[in-house]
C-alpha cells in the first residue's frame, strides 16, 4: 500500500487566514446527541494513526497503548463502486487491530480515505441515492470490526489531491448531508466520528471556506493535518508543521497550527474539538553546501534546495507510478526513526556530532543538515513536540494525533507532546 497519506500540501492559498481572528482561548459548548469519544486523563484526546502497511516495524503487541486514547487504522479506501471500500493490510489485520485496542482500552478507528483513497469520496457522496448507499457500506464495515469510530480523511473536498480525485463544487455540502444521514442511522448514532482535515477550512462551492459549524455538532473532534507545510513542490527549505509563521517574512508565511486554528475556529469549530496532527517525520532536500550553511557554519533558513529529490530513509520506496498513473519521485521522507538510523539523530534523538542543527524560533522546529551527503531534512524533534504540547493545553485543544504510530523511535515524540500538554 502506499505510504504517502499525509500530503495535505497543495497551496490552500483561497482562504485570507488572518480573516476574523478567532480568540483562540474561547472553546464553544456544543450540544452532542451522540456519546462524545472517551478522553484521557484531564479529558484529552492522544490519537494516532496506525498505518497498516508498517505492520512489521510495530507490530500491535509492540504499540505504547496506554499512550492513546484513540488508534485509527489507516487505511479503508474509497473505490468505484459506492458499496465497496478497499482495506489496506492482509487477511483479518482489522479485527486483530480492534480487538487488540478494546483490550488496552483504546477506542478502535478506521480511517476512510487517505491521500491515495480518497478518489472516490466526491461520487460516494455524490447524490442522495449514494449517500443512503455509502452510509450502508460504512454501518456495515463498522458493524462487521465492531468498530468504535471512523475517520474521514478526505483530501479533499472541491479541491484535488492526488491528481485523479473525483471532485465537484458540492461537495462539502454533500459531505454534511452524508453525515447527518449517517448520524441518523442506528449504528452511525453510536460511532465515534472525527476527520482528518487540511489547514484550511473546507471549501463551499464558491470556494469560500464553508461554515464549519454544522459539522462540528456531528464530528466529535476534528484532527488539523499540520505538516507537509514546506516539501519538494515548495520554492525553499522550510517546516514541515510549523506551530506558528505569523513571525516568519510574509512570503514565507504558509501556514501553521496558529493560522489552522484561527481559520477553522473562524468557520465555527469549537477549539475543543479541535486535535493538532503533529508528524513523526520530515522532508528531505538535496542542497548545496554553499547555499546550505552561513559564513558561521549554521544552516541558513530557507535556502533553495536542487531539484534532485533525494530518497528519504531506508522505507522510501523507489520512484513508481501512483494510482493515477503518473510517474512519481521518491517522497523524500524521513520517519524520526529513520534520522537515527540514517545517522543525523544518536538512540536520544539529539544532533549527531558533526551534523548542523538548528531549531527555528518561529515554527518552532528543527533542521538537520549532512554537510557531507549535502541533504536537509526539516522535522519535528522531542523539543518541537513539547511545545507543540504545551500550545494544545494553553489554546484548549482537545489533544494530538500523530501521523504515524510506527514514525518515532522509543517513543521520544510521544512522551515528549505528553509531558508539553500535561497528558
Ligand atoms: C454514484 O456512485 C456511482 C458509483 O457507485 C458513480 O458511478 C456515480 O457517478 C455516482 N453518482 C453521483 C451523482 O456522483
Ligand atoms: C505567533 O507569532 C506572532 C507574531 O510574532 C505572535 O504575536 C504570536 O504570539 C505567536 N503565537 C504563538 C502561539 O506562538
Ligand atoms: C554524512 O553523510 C556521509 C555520506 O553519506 C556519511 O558518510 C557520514 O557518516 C554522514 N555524517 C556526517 C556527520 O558526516
Amino acid at each position: 500500500m502506499i505510504n504517502l497519506a499525509a500530503f495535505c500540501a497543495v497551496a490552500l492559498s483561497f482562504l485570507d487566514v488572518t480573516r476574523g481572528a478567532a480568540d483562540l482561548g474561547l472553546p464553544t459548548n456544543v450540544d452532542l446527541e451522540f456519546k462524545l469519544g472517551p478522553t484521557g486523563k484531564n479529558g484529552k484526546v492522544a490519537a494516532g494513526w496506525w498505518a497498516s502497511w508498517n505492520v512489521d516495524r510495530l507490530p500491535l503487541d509492540k504499540i505504547s497503548w496506554e499512550k492513546y486514547t484513540h488508534i485509527t487504522y489507516a487505511f479503508a479506501e474509497t473505490t468505484p463502486s459506492v458499496n465497496e471500500l478497499s482495506i489496506s493490510g492482509e487477511g483479518d489485520l482489522v479485527d486483530k487491530f480492534v480487538s487488540t485496542a478494546k483490550s488496552h482500552n483504546v477506542k478502535a478507528l478506521v480511517s476512510v480515505g487517505g491521500w491515495t483513497g480518497s478518489r472516490f469520496f466526491s461520487t460516494a457522496v455524490g447524490s442522495p441515492a449514494n449517500r443512503t448507499a455509502f452510509v450502508r457500506t460504512i454501518t456495515n464495515f463498522a458493524k462487521e470490526h465492531n468498530l468504535d469510530g471512523i475517520d474521514f480523511d478526505w483530501e479533499y473536498p472541491n479541491l484535488q489531491g492526488i491528481g485523479c480525485n473525483t471532485i465537484s463544487n458540492r461537495d462539502t455540502p454533500n459531505f454534511l448531508s452524508f453525515l447527518r444521514e449517517l448520524r441518523a442511522h442506528p449504528i452511525g448514532k453510536g460511532l465515534i466520528l472525527t476527520a482528518a482535515v487540511p489547514i484550511t477550512p473546507w471549501p463551499d462551492p464558491n470556494g469560500n471556506p464553508s461554515d464549519i459549524s454544522p459539522f462540528a455538532k456531528l464530528l466529535n473532534h476534528v484532527a488539523i493535518m499540520n505538516y507537509d507545510i514546506w516539501g519538494s513542490w515548495s520554492s525553499a527549505v522550510g517546516p514541515d508543521a510549523p506551530l506558528n509563521d505569523t513571525c516568519a517574512p510574509s512570503r514565507y508565511q504558509q501556514g501553521s497550527a496558529v493560522s489552522a486554528i484561527k481559520a477553522w475556529t473562524a468557520a465555527g469549530l469549537p477549539t475543543d474539538q479541535l486535535v493538532l496532527g503533529v508528524p513523526a517525520y520530515g522532508h528531505s532536500f538535496l542542497v548545496n553546501q554553499p547555499v546550505a550553511l552561513t559564513e558561521q557554519g549554521d544552516i541558513a533558513a530557507y535556502p533553495q534546495f536542487e531539484p534532485e529529490q533525494p530518497r528519504g530513509d531506508s522505507s522510501d520506496e523507489a520512484p513508481g507510478v501512483d494510482a493515477c498513473g503518473a510517474q512519481s519521485g521518491y517522497s523524500n521522507i524521513f520517519n524520526f526513526w529513520g534520522l537515527v538510523e540514517g545517522k543525523f539523530l544518536n538512540e536520544r534523538g539529539e544532533p549527531l556530532q558533526g551534523i548542523h542543527y538548528r531549531y527555528d524560533e518561529c515554527s518552532q522546529t528543527p533542521y538537520v543538515y549532512n554537510a557531507t551527503s549535502q541533504v536537509m531534512v526539516s522535522f519535528d524533534d522531542a523539543k518541537s513536540f513539547g511545545v507543540k504540547g504545551e500550545f494544545i493545553k494553553n489554546y484548549g485543544l482537545r489533544g494530538y494525533a500523530m501521523w504515524e504510530s510506527a514514525g518515532d523511535y522509543r517513543d521520544i515524540l510521544i512522551d515528549a507532546i505528553r509531558t508539553g500538554g500535561g497528558y
